[in-house]
This record gives C-alpha cells, structure tokens and sequence, in this order.
C-alpha cells in the first residue's frame, strides 16, 4: 500500500482527494438541480455517516429544498452484520413529497435497501438515491437495488473520512482513505 501520515499519524491510503471530492460533489448537485428544479425536494440524510457529504452537498444544490435525517443502525466494525433498525425516523411528512436519500457509502446494500424500503412506507411521490461512495465487490446477491447516482466506485477497502468512520474515529478527515485496522497504533 501507498500509505501516507495524516494529522493522527496513523498510516492510511488516500483514495479520494479533498479536490475530486469537491468537484464531483458540485456536479452531482448541478445534475440534480436542474432535474428538481421548482419541486422542492426533501433531502433524507442517513446519519451519521452522510454528515459531510450532505452539508457540503446542500450548499451546491441551488434551488429551494427541505433538509431531513434518519438513522439506521446495521454497521459494527468493520463488517456489516445482521439486521437494520430505524433508531431516529425523519421529521417532516413525506407523503407526496420527491425524496432523495443521500447516503455515505452503499457496501452489502442492506442498511440502504431497508432504508429505501422504510421511506417508500410513507408514500412520497418519488424517490431517487444518491450514494457518496459504491463498493460493488461486497454487495449481498439478493440486494437488487441499485443507487440512481454514485459518487465514486471504490475497491473492496475499508475505508474512513468525509464522514465515514473506523471506531468512531476519523469521520473528520477532509479526503476519503482506506486503512487496514491491524496497522492502526492508538
Ligand atoms: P451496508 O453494508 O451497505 O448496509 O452499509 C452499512 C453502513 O456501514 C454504511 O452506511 C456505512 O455507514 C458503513 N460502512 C460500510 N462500509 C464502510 C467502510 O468501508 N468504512 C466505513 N463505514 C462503512
Ligand atoms: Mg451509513
């Protein structure tokens, strides 16, 4: 592995720089503006992961919106396991309304498959979703969902940043990086 030192010294691979972050954030904003433009869509963010890449997507999409988040526990360390459960739904009535589910990273799909599936419940008149990050390689077979726009593809790694955590750690990190936990000294 390429790694480098970050700010905590712990070795990483920077996958998904801070630049192609901020590029491909914006254009993926453009797309949707244009597209909903006059609809006033409600972005759901699934926290806590979606947190960077939803703030730093709203502030590029550049029509009128509504903000929601929910979450959804499914994830414990650095494999998913067992079942999804809503620990926080969203606020706002859906009923009618064009949702987009921004998510951080679509993995084995279950977390956001459940999601999908919870939010089409509460009959919204469409419902697009949009993922940061893809990692094709670990997707359940019976998971038939497939994201309506992904932010960037990613090998099978596991990997923290723009929101995304190993242990609670590094969500704060401005690029996206993969890191084998073994090698981790805290
Ligand atoms: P799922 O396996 O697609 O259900 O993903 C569940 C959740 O696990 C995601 O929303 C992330 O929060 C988390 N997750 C999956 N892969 C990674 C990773 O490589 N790094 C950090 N979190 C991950
Ligand atoms: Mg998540």
């Amino acid at each position: 592995m390429n790694y480098q030192i970050n700010m905590y010294d712990q070795p990483h691979e920077v996958l998904i720089s801070e630049a192609e972050i901020k590029a491909r954030v914006k254009e993926i904003a453009a797309e949707l503006t244009e597209e909903y433009r006059g609809k006033n869509p409600v972005f759901v963010g699934v926290m806590r992961g979606v947190c960077v890449f939803f703030s730093d997507f709203i502030r590029e999409f550049t029509d009128h919106c509504q903000i929601d988040f929910m979450s959804v526990s499914s994830y414990r360390g650095v494999h998913s396991t067992g079942e999804c459960k809503i620990t926080k739904d969203v606020s706002l009535e859906l009923r009618n309304r064009h949702v987009i589910i921004l998510e951080d990273i679509f993995d084995t799909g279950k977390s956001l498959d459940f999601t999908y599936n919870f939010i089409l419940t509460k009959k919204p008149a469409s419902v697009k979703i949009v993922t940061l990050l893809d990692k094709p390689a670990r997707r359940k077979p019976w998971i038939d969902l497939q994201p309506d726009i992904v932010g960037f593809t990613i090998p099978d790694k596991f990997v923290v940043g723009y929101g995304l955590d190993y242990n609670e750690q590094f969500r704060n990190l401005p690029y996206v990086a993969a890191i084998d936990p073994e090698e981790l000294h805290f």
